[in-house]
């Protein structure tokens, strides 16, 4: 049994990042224990990007920043669920982490699977920067049946441990990869159909191929479902009222984007741009992204354009 501490210090990650990710796997082990404790209901509030908040989403919001702050490592952290990023004293080390509390909060009264999902990145300064040039390491978290963390450390690959029944995060597959080719299909905002034949054309195309539909309406489960067979690929595009997708760039496409990266995948935005490439101009930030298997995701976008 190799414990996730003991097999990124082989791997030769650098103290201070597996401190960070402790305390990271720390707040997961703590959200995981209010999920299965349950309390589904609304919390009569709005976060940043004017979504409704659950009491889970705020409760496991609460318990990451809690953690962080504990860290003394995070300088700076933006969450999802808050409208500013904010400062920490930081005085064992200056990252900073930005993070989706509760990704599918939608599906827990539905009781699929959610997830956690972190970006780690250097020095206390996203504006202005890209993922390709800050972030040093990423991890999700899915609370299914099992509770699984996958960290990926850029140029060190993407690797999964799993939560036992004693509370340890044990590694369970060593390196995740991506095919280039893929027979799943992960397609996200299907409404976007309506107005864009080109996305039409391409989900009957892979229909016609006779591929195999994955989608469970979250997107860690559903990009966590790639990892896991080695391929696939997810979609998720811009529509006539959402220019930008739905979904954001520091806390939910650029984390995964590492992660598919250091496993051999890619992840483009909807003009063919690697998402790590995006310049960040705002902490709420929303992106196009269509990530996964690389040859179906670079068709896909040719497909688009
Ligand atoms: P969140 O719960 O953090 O707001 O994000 C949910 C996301 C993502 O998990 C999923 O892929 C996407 O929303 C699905 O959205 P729609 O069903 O609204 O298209
Ligand atoms: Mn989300
Ligand atoms: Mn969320």
């Amino acid at each position: 049994m190799i414990s996730f501490n003991h097999f990124l210090r082989e791997k030769g990650v650098s103290n201070e990042l597996r401190s960070l990710l402790y305390h990271i796997s720390r707040s997961v082990k703590y959200i995981n224990f209010s999920l299965r404790a349950g309390n589904t209901g609304k919390n009569q509030s709005q976060n940043a990007s004017g979504e409704d908040q659950l009491k889970l989403d705020v409760m496991a919001d609460s318990i990451i920043m809690d953690e962080l702050k504990k860290s003394e490592l995070a300088a700076l952290v933006i969450s999802e669920e808050q409208d500013k990023a904010l400062n920490f004293p930081a005085p064992r080390g200056t990252f900073s982490v930005s993070y989706d509390p509760l990704d599918g909060s939608s599906l827990v009264d539905a009781n699929l699977a959610i997830g956690s999902i972190f970006g780690i990145w250097e020095g206390d300064q996203l504006m202005g920067t890209t993922g390709r040039k800050k972030m040093i390491a990423s991890c999700y978290a899915v609370y299914g049946p099992r509770v699984i963390f996958v960290i990926a450390v850029k140029g060190k690959g993407a690797h999964q441990f799993e939560l036992n029944d004693v509370g340890e995060f044990i590694l369970v597959e060593e390196t995740l990869h991506i095919e280039p080719d893929s027979k799943y299909f992960s397609p996200g905002n299907l409404r976007a159909t309506a107005g864009n034949e080109k996305y039409l054309a391409l989900v009957q195309s892979w229909i016609a191929e006779k591929r195999t539909l994955r989608y469970s309406g979250g997107m860690v489960p559903d990009i966590h479902h790639i990892l896991s067979k080695s391929e696939g690929i997810f979609s998720y595009p811009r529509d006539q009222k959402h220019e930008h997708g739905k979904l954001r760039l520091l806390f939910e496409c650029a984390p995964f984007s590492l992660v598919a990266e250091e496993a051999g995948g890619t992840s483009l935005d909807q003009e063919g741009t690697p998402v790590l490439d995006i310049e960040i101009t705002d902490p709420h930030q929303r992106t196009p992204i269509f990530i996964g298997s690389k040859n179906d995701v670079e068709k896909s976008i040719a497909t688009l354009q």
